[in-house]
């Protein structure tokens, strides 16, 4: 397998690449960016044979299996469809898109070439979500009616990247950090169908401030919401609850959890409990501490190999996901700026 990363910056070298070496019979044989200076000396760095800025260029000349898009997420539209046009097996960081209408297509053409099209929602891949989603499966909740999402951050600006530009990222800590929550939460409920969204967002701290534990940040450029607050209803009656922030004047300093109430137990994702109540006694069913590795980065890009030489393994977040997820998202911002709820 032929290997080609779009997009040579800090998730391409530190998540990407490292997995997809470690993977026997795959090999990284190009990589492109925007600016030629940062091609090459990726390139270099990593002992890769080729660095290209012209994309077309690349896919012609490289002919990949497998294209990695780890570009800033406003070009992961154009980057996926080319890359597929070139029949290309794609692996696309999160989030899939900026708009849904994107994700949509860029699913539709995958369908239609029979390529596999997989989002990098490496929360999947945890050990905990593993285990509680079998449990949930298995019905240990029994019918699960209240789930909590929480993706908090006290003082987490980021202050590097591209974070706070609208127009690059398309958002904030919802399309940062929250998709995350979204996607896992929605992979071990087994994809429950949305009847309406609401939600409210906040710009209370991200324009005043210019310091925080997550580095620096020009205030004058920090143009996304720097919390959202939401709620999913369910067709199935279910509610779900959804807090984002990068800050936030919190206790905790950060907080990244799912919490399930189902009629027979609940369950909380990090660390994994499983509790019910006996005559007002809790009682818990489950419980495991945390991995003592973490493997999720490595088993996120090993399954998409593994699903593009063949695989029925039905662990990736495929492009029909990552549709869904991008409805979700872009839903809850529409209704944030509008002040109204969003029947989907
Ligand atoms: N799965 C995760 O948990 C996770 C973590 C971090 C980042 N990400 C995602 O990865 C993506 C990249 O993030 P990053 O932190 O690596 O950013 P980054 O800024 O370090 O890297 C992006 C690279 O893309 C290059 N680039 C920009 N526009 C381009 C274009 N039009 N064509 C080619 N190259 C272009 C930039 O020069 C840069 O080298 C984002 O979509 C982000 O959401 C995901």
């Amino acid at each position: 397998m032929r290997v080609a990363i779009i997009g040579g910056g800090d998730v391409a070298e530190t998540k990407h690449l490292p997995n997809y070496r470690s993977y026997e019979g795959v090999e990284v044989v190009a990589v492109l960016n925007r600016r030629g200076e940062k091609a090459c000396s990726f390139a270099e760095r990593n002992q890769i044979a080729h660095a290209y800025t012209d994309l077309e260029e690349m896919l012609s000349t490289e002919k990949p299996d497998i294209v990695s898009v780890c570009t800033p997420n406003k070009h992961h539209y154009h980057h996926v469809m080319e890359a597929l046009k070139a029949n290309c097996h794609v692996l696309c960081e999160k989030p899939p898109s900026i708009a849904a209408s994107e994700a949509k297509e860029m699913n539709d053409l995958a369908k239609e070439k029979g390529l596999v099209l997989a989002y990098n929602f490496q929360h999947r891949f945890s050990e905990e979500t593993a285990i509680l989603r079998n449990k949930v499966q298995e019905g240990m909740l029994g019918d699960i009616y209240y789930t909590k999402l929480s993706a908090l951050r006290r003082s987490g600006v980021p202050g590097w990247g591209n974070f706070i530009s609208k127009d690059l990222q398309g958002g904030g800590p919802l399309i940062d950090i929250g998709i995350h929550m979204l996607d896992s939460a929605f992979f071990i409920m087994g994809f429950p169908e949305v009847k309406k969204v609401t939600a409210n967002m906040f710009q209370k701290i991200g324009p005043y401030k210019s310091e925080g534990s997550f580095g620096t940040w020009n205030p004058d450029q920090y143009e996304v919401e720097d919390s959202l607050f939401g709620s999913i209803e369910l067709k199935n009656g279910g509610l779900i609850h959804i807090d984002t922030s990068f800050a936030l004047h919190m206790k905790q300093a950060k907080k990244l959890n799912i919490e399930f109430a189902g009629d027979q137990a609940g369950a909380s994702l990090y660390p994994l409990e499983i509790y019910t109540d006996e005559n007002g006694e809790l009682v818990t069913l489950f419980e495991k501490g945390p991995a003592d590795t973490d493997d999720r980065e490595r088993l996120s890009i090993h399954s998409f190999i593994h699903k593009c030489l063949g695989s029925q393994e039905e662990w990736i977040a495929n492009g029909a996901e990552g549709y869904e997820i991008q409805k979700l998202v872009e839903s809850l911002y529409r209704s944030a700026e509008i002040g109204e709820s969003i029947y989907l």
